[in-house]
């Protein structure tokens, strides 16, 4: 990517001058799923500040409503038609008063539903999917001569290298840290999973556009930056040298942009940590200790019908190498509950793996069927009551490991990044190596400052503290 193309370009400047201007139209933008989600509704945002869009956080305010969609449990895009509903009524209300409201759905249910959409839900303008959002502005122009659009079709060009970067302002007001996709896509083909058909093969980005954008962070004060991908740990790339990059050297790369104080990556894929992320826990500091390695089920007979392709020990055996390397790192992971033939057995197996590892914290849902993968076509489909009983009891087992870890941390003194003022009066919320809220007196220092800080107690979910 020409960085100084883009520098010239500077479309924040335009959205700020707009700003001001009574003209503006506005966009809000609505985000549903996972950080990579987060991370594509800003770039969405920088593309139609390119347009003359100025973002705002009330809907009522908007000229175009944008929703960012997850496709990932069925959940998740039932959410989306039923906004969609209330929407539609907001856009029948403006009819007539001169100030139309366009809406338009993006995201991985826009990619996997496409025109559907349209029919489900007339009201919508356009259906923008993940791999073309740097094509927003002339989808919206062709939106506004009167055309209904649907853009899924995966794009040849590379969508990183024509979406606009934010203006420093921009990024500095999106606070301390940061996100930064640097893979997208997934060929793993889980048989739960539905992003193999909604962001497509894996893609990584070039080294130099990684580290331009990071370097760009890092100016306007970004202090901790997270690299996203659905397989973020498969990303390879060439070095500045010609040679093959892994994941590991990138990050050791990153780590010598100056300001830039913390790194972490999410989410992997067991089966891709190689020996130089492992040793990058080992020998980075900036390198949080926290790793997010979703196994989803205990029993090899499950995880062999998942397609995880590795077995539970496997997993644990992986565990151990990582803790040698990095003895305080904290493990998060994902679990999908009631799988198709998940037997009571094959359950209380995820629970003993579950006790082996001891997760500082973890997600965990109930397997929902996802049309057009294998395993919504598997026999033996677990009832929605089964799925509910072991849901809950493993989140109260990991519950309980989460509060535990937190309280193993009381009385020790711990690195925070301070993010943001906090709820109540006086206080200022920072965020531990391990991604937990740390509440402390707002006199114990600035926005983007990293203290050592004593913790006092535990809150449900957050840590209390003092300046050591
Ligand atoms: N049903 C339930 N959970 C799912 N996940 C992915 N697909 C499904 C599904 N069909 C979970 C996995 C994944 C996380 C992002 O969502 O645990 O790691
Ligand atoms: Fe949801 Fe997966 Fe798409 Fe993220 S990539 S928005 S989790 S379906």
């Amino acid at each position: 990517m020409d960085l100084n193309t883009t520098e010239r370009n500077e479309i924040g400047i335009a959205a700020d001058s707009l700003a001001a201007a009574p003209a503006a139209k506005k966009v809000f933008v609505k985000t549903y799923g996972c950080q990579m989600n987060v991370y594509d509704s800003q770039r969405m945002t920088d593309a139609l500040a390119a347009d003359g869009y100025v973002a705002t956080d009330m809907v009522d305010d908007a000229d175009l409503v944008l929703l960012n969609t997850c496709h990932i449990r069925e959940k998740a895009a039932e959410k989306v038609y039923s906004e969609l509903g209330r929407i539609r009524d907001m856009k029948a209300e403006r009819a007539g008063t001169g100030r139309e409201l366009l809406i338009g759905v993006a995201g991985c249910v826009a990619q996997a539903e496409g025109a559907e959409i349209i029919r489900r839900a007339p009201a919508v303008d356009l259906v923008i999917g993940p791999q073309t959002y740097h094509r927003l502005p002339d989808v919206l122009a062709r939106v506004r001569g009167g055309e209904k659009i649907v853009e899924t079709d995966y794009a040849v060009e590379d969508k990183f290298e024509h979406l606009p970067q934010p203006k420093r302002a921009e990024v500095a007001r999106r606070g301390v840290t940061a996100f930064l996709t640097v893979q997208e896509g997934c060929d793993k083909f889980c048989t739960f999973c539905v992003v193999p058909y909604t962001r497509g093969s894996e893609v990584s980005r070039p080294v130099a556009q990684i580290v331009a954008e990071a370097e760009r962070l890092a100016e306007a004060g970004v202090r901790e930056v997270t690299l996203l991908g659905q397989n973020v740990n498969a990303w390879h790339g060439e070095g500045e040298k010609g040679e093959e990059w892994g994941l590991g050297r990138l990050l050791f790369r990153l780590a010598e942009i100056p300001g830039l104080a913390r790194l972490r990556y999410t989410t992997s894929h067991p089966r891709d940590m190689d020996d130089e992320l492992i040793a990058a826990h080992r020998d980075l500091p900036a390198l949080m200790p926290y790793l997010h390695l979703p196994v989803q089920s205990g029993p090899d007979r499950i995880l062999k019908a998942m397609n995880r392709r590795h077995t539970a020990r496997d997993y644990l055996a992986l565990i151990d190498r990582i803790r040698a390397a990095r003895g305080d790192i904290a493990m998060s992971g994902d679990f999908i509950v009631g799988f198709p033939g998940e037997t009571e057995a094959d359950f209380e197996a995820t629970m003993q793996l579950v006790r082996e590892v001891d997760y500082a914290s973890a997600f965990s849902f109930k397997y929902s069927p996802r049309p057009g993968t294998p395993g919504a076509e598997m026999p033996d489909h677990v009832p929605e009551a089964v799925k509910d009983d072991r849901l809950q009891r493993l989140q109260a087992l990991l519950l309980k490991q989460q509060q535990d870890f937190g309280a193993s941390l009381v009385g020790r003194t711990i690195g925070t990044l301070i993010e943001k003022p906090g709820r109540q009066a006086g206080q200022k919320v920072g965020r531990s190596p391990w991604l937990q809220p740390v509440i402390v007196d707002e006199k114990a220092g600035e926005i983007g400052d990293i203290i050592e800080v004593r913790i006092t107690r535990t809150g449900y979910n957050s840590l209390f503290a003092e300046l050591a």
